[in-house]
């Protein structure tokens, strides 16, 4: 057995794998799905899936990946030998290359913003912002051409073999992005008729909420926490045997979450602010940021230029951080399993995320037809991994800790030979035992209109 790389301090891992959950998913995405999903009432159901769900869900999948230290499909196979459990291993590193492929077109309209705000070409009123963005998304060669490029950009950090790169490179990026993040709410929540977006964000209206809204909320905190896809367990099996696993979840879904509020601090009073929709959806941070900056700044341009310059930048370095997390679990895959030098394996993940991220980048642009039940090939796989394949992953993860896996062993695992968390460990096993499995049950049965 080759000798595996380690994380080296404790505030180190904690940003790791906080870089591998926050990204895009908590800038990008929870906004425009809270935006969606009627505001303060998905906010507050969000954060009841991720205290939950989230954290026991965490916990397990870091159980997994410490105790074997080895590749996700592997792993799955350590505390209960025999059993087809690497399969749950394999469908995360599935799910997690598809969500790399879409993943990667957004990541590389962040990168085209950077450069357009570079240019100065974002600069104008509302209408004219929406229109950049909507000329720009549905052209053929660019879009496509910054997708590839991302994940080419992944690649390469991913065949240098990453950990202390990765760790390096989050605990400054994390702490940057924090502080940045911070100015931009200020500024957003500074704009006349601000007030609107902040009451949107935090007064409750739960007669908008049904089973749909249950999923999508189910489905934003899988994604944001990169649950479900082994992802987290990947991470792990790099953590040292003194790493207590429970804070650690509980500090890595808290940083998350407090990301998320603040990005939709920043969004929200924006947004209504310049009069836009607030549901008008995955294109939300890319029509109304620029006018942000702008509004925000009107009487120092220059100011607001260089905050454009730097947000886009963040939300590059802050989606390759996750990119990166997600290329790993496949890359460590083909490379544990099929014994193919890392190089190699690296190449095949690539190969095949570029594919769904083409195929994603044209179906939101410039052919259409690239659709499947009515909707872009780029929202199904969001809704197919978001909502299915990651819940079913966590489900499945539980119902392994839970059910099938060696007691004793979790048990080593979660106290570190005796020594932690003794208390919670009862109330925890009861978690995934019954609680988290039959959540994730009710809310797929209630979707399926089946309650
Ligand atoms: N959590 C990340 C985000 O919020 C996305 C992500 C990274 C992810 N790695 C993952 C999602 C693995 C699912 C699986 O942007």
């Amino acid at each position: 057995m080759h000798m595996r790389d380690s994380f080296g301090s404790k505030i180190g891992l904690v940003l790791a794998t906080a870089g591998s959950a926050v990204g895009l998913g908590n800038v990008w995405r929870f906004p425009f799905m809270t935006g969606q999903h009627g505001g303060a009432a998905f906010i507050i159901i969000y954060i009841f899936f991720i205290i939950l769900l989230g954290i026991p869900g965490m916990v397990s999948e870091f159980i997994v990946g410490r105790h074997a230290a080895s590749n996700a499909a592997r792993a799955y196979d350590r505390l209960s030998r025999g059993k087809p459990w690497k399969y749950v291993g394999v469908l995360g590193i599935v799910s997690s290359t598809i969500i790399l492929g879409f993943y990667s077109v957004v990541a590389g309209w962040c990168v085209q913003y950077l450069y357009a705000s570079v240019e100065g070409e974002i600069l104008g009123d509302a209408q004219y912002v929406q229109n950049y963005f909507q000329v720009f998304s549905s052209s053929i060669a660019r879009p496509v051409a910054f997708g590839i490029g991302f994940i080419f950009l992944t690649h390469l950090v991913i065949v240098r073999g990453v950990r202390k790169g990765i760790e390096r490179f989050s605990k400054m990026m994390m702490p940057t992005l924090f502080l940045l993040l911070l100015i931009i709410v200020v500024a957003s929540c500074m704009l006349p008729g601000a007030v609107d977006g902040i009451a949107f964000l935090f007064m409750p209206d739960f007669s908008k909420v049904d089973g749909h809204v249950l999923l999508a909320a189910l489905g934003q905190a899988f994604f944001s926490l990169s649950l479900g896809t082994a992802c987290l367990c990947t991470y792990a099996s790099y953590f040292k045997r003194d790493t207590n696993l429970v804070h650690s979840a509980a500090q890595i879904a808290l940083i998350d979450t407090l990301i998320a509020v603040l990005a939709g601090l920043m969004i929200f009073p924006a947004a209504f602010s310049v009069g836009i929709n607030p549901d008008s959806g995955p294109s939300l941070i890319f029509i109304t940021l620029p006018n942000v900056f702008q509004k925000a700044f009107a009487s120092m341009p220059l100011v607001g230029y260089v905050m454009s310059i730097l947000f886009y930048a963040l939300l590059a370095l802050a989606a390759l951080t996750s990119t990166i997390s997600m290329h790993e679990i496949g890359t460590a895959f083909f490379h544990e399993e099929l014994k193919s030098p890392r190089r190699v394996s690296a190449w095949f993940v690539t190969i095949i995320a570029s594919v769904i991220c083409v195929v994603s980048s044209l179906s939101v642009g410039a052919v259409p037809e690239l659709s499947l039940f009515g909707m872009p090939m780029m929202d199904c796989f969001d809704r197919l991994t978001a909502q299915l394949l990651l819940p079913l992953g966590g489900f499945l993860t539980c119902i392994y800790i839970g059910w099938y896996a060696s007691r004793q062993e979790v048990y080593m695992e979660f106290t570190n030979d005796h020594k932690v968390n003794r208390a919670f460990f009862k109330t925890y096993i009861f978690f995934v035992k019954f609680v988290c499995p039959t959540l994730i049950i009710f809310i797929f049965l209630d979707q399926l209109g089946l309650l």
